[in-house]
């Protein structure tokens, strides 16, 4: 099992770090800088700095690669809080186009609908961990 997560974080590694690999008709290249505004968005119950607490939403610094239903010191919903899964740049797409069909059960009352909006924070949410 750790073998298998290991072998898929190095897929999303050389994934994302090769845009040329990505398939253009799924997978919208992303923008972190015009994802760091989207952000702003998210800002109301998420932080991505190391440690921040907030009231709402729980803490999303490197994010990408954790284990979903983990942040500390969140209170999550039963069906996150039980969710056996890894963070990917892919899972967050589809969370973040609609958490309640992706994950049911999930208490998170926001979506994105644009495609590229989800690139672009993605690809700032990967920026972000890197600091
Ligand atoms: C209105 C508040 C709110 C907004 C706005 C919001 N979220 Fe959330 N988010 C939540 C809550 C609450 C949860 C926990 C859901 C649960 O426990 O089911 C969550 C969970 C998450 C998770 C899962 C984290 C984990 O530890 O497993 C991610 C990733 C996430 N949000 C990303 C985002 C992004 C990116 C945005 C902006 C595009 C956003 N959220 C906007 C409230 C919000």
């Amino acid at each position: 099992m750790r073998i298998l997560v290991l072998v898929l974080l190095l897929a999303m590694a050389v994934a994302i770090g090769q845009p040329w690999l990505g398939n253009p008709a799924n997978a919208a290249e992303g923008d972190r800088s015009a994802g760091r505004k989207i952000f702003k968005q998210c800002r109301n119950c998420h932080s991505v700095r190391a440690g921040k607490f907030t009231t709402f939403g729980p803490n999303l610094y490197q994010v990408v690669g954790r284990q979903a239903g983990t942040a500390p010191q969140h209170d999550y919903s039963p069906a996150l809080a039980a969710a056996d899964f890894i963070w990917t740049p892919e899972r967050l797409d589809r969370w973040l186009a609609d958490p309640e069909a992706f994950v049911p059960g999930a208490k998170m009352e926001f979506r994105l609908k644009s495609a590229q909006a989800r690139a672009d924070v993605i690809a700032y949410l990967i920026a972000a961990g890197k600091r």
